[in-house]
């Protein structure tokens, strides 16, 4: 029972991050370097968000001019109804004449800006329109999805708790999107097959990189985290995740240049890394390719399967390289199956299942880490691999 609350807890306060105005823009910027006219004339949802705490309404109601922007809208989730339930509504809130103390805890708000309602000429944060909404302003809602279908854009860091459920959100409505994940979401089976067909990818920015996000006021925070945002410059309420990245299917610069590699024979006299200079690439077990432990040991002369690290695709340039797959089981590209299995970890055996998840590569030696036997042969498991080829 403890346990579970705890747990509860901690899941609750992960909702609550709170993006970087520097971040929002060193991505933004990257599409309209790309193509200034990106968000020209359109609309853009900012789910999941609230001016009063997050940057991303603040970013575009400051470029709305710049961008040429039709409309923006963005909505907040009601605080009754997040499961990290500390809200204090502020000054800015409460001496509105829309104000109501009771919807301000159980309604979400809408934030609209399409008009220069001061009348100064430009448009921008001072100009945004704010309501209640009918509901709690869960995306899920039929009056958010409503919004949703209104938009050519949807941009927000979501609920990390529900970040497979938001992608789908957006996928079925079939809208242009930036949001922030874990880089891990990559090899979810409902993220995987998007970016293999090149309608997902990740961002220009910061991936796989810290990125500090702002948490509610007295939120526990990993000592270690703390001290890391600190020293990026973010002192007080503050985390950071090491693993977070942009996922987007609105074009960049970045993923258009190739990657610089060298050959096949001079990697294996040049690396830097010690398991490729002066070793043969080794072939997996279960699938048909050769690993490659690192991005930059790519050899740019092999034509056949290989399998990268997924931090590859910060690097991947479609018109480089092709995208076959993922050594997941539910991907179901592997060459055969082991039946009975042996780990042996610090020692200590167990029967497991887990070598069918991955790829495996067979030892002549007793390897130094965790292991595999099947059938008096040594496997060792490398971490998930994306499958690529070069474009021939
Ligand atoms: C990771 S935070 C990011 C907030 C803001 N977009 C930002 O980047 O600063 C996600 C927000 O979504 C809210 N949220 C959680 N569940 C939600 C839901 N079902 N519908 C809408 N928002 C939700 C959380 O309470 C939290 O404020």
């Amino acid at each position: 029972m403890a346990n579970s609350v705890l747990g509860a807890a901690k899941l609750a306060k992960n909702d609550e991050f709170y993006t970087q105005y520097y971040d929002i823009e060193r991505e933004v910027n990257a599409y309209v370097e790309y193509n200034p006219d990106v968000f020209r004339g359109k609309t853009i949802l900012l789910p999941c968000d609230d001016p009063e705490w997050s940057n991303f309404t603040k970013y575009f109601a400051q470029n709305f001019d710049r961008f040429g922007l039709k409309r923006l809208i963005s909505t907040s989730y009601a605080p009754e109804s997040k499961r990290y339930k500390v809200y204090e509504p502020t000054l800015f809130e409460m001496e509105d004449p829309k104000y109501d103390e009771d919807k301000t805890k159980t309604n979400g708000k809408i934030f609209v800006l399409d008009r220069d309602k001061t009348g100064d000429g430009r448009i921008d944060v001072n100009d945004l329109d704010w309501d209640y909404l009918e509901g709690d302003g869960d995306f899920r809602s039929d009056e958010v999805k409503r919004l949703r279908d209104e938009a050519d854009f949807i941009i927000t860091n979501p609920p990390f708790s529900l970040f497979r459920e938001f992608l789908a959100w957006i996928v079925e409505a079939n809208k242009r999107f930036l949001i922030i994940g874990n880089m891990n979401a990559i090899t979810y089976k409902e993220v995987f097959p998007l970016i293999m067909e090149n309608k997902v990818w990740l961002g220009a920015t910061g991936n796989g990189t810290d990125m500090v996000f702002a948490v509610p006021k007295g939120t526990e925070v990993k000592e270690q985290d703390r001290q890391k945002a600190a020293r990026l410059g973010y002192v007080g309420d503050y985390t950071r995740l090491g693993n977070s990245c942009w996922f987007s299917s609105i074009d960049h610069g970045k993923r258009h240049q190739p990657l610089p590699l060298m050959t096949m024979a001079d990697n294996i006299k040049f690396s830097r890394h010690k398991e490729i200079r002066g070793h043969d690439y080794q072939r997996y077990d279960n699938y048909d390719a050769i690993e490659v432990p690192y991005t930059d040991a790519i050899p740019g002369d092999y034509d056949g399967v290989m399998g990268v690290p997924i931090s590859f695709l910060d690097k991947y340039c479609p018109e480089q390289f092709v995208i076959l797959g993922i050594t997941k089981t539910w991907f179901g590209g592997a060459s055969k199956t082991y039946g009975e299995q042996i780990q042996v970890s610090d020692g200590a055996r167990s029967r497991v299942s887990k070598l069918n998840d991955g790829a495996a590569i067979e030892k002549a030696e007793v390897p130094t880490g965790t292991y595999y036997i099947v059938e008096g042969r040594m496997f060792i498991q490398v971490y998930a691999r994306v499958l690529i080829r070069k474009v021939l």
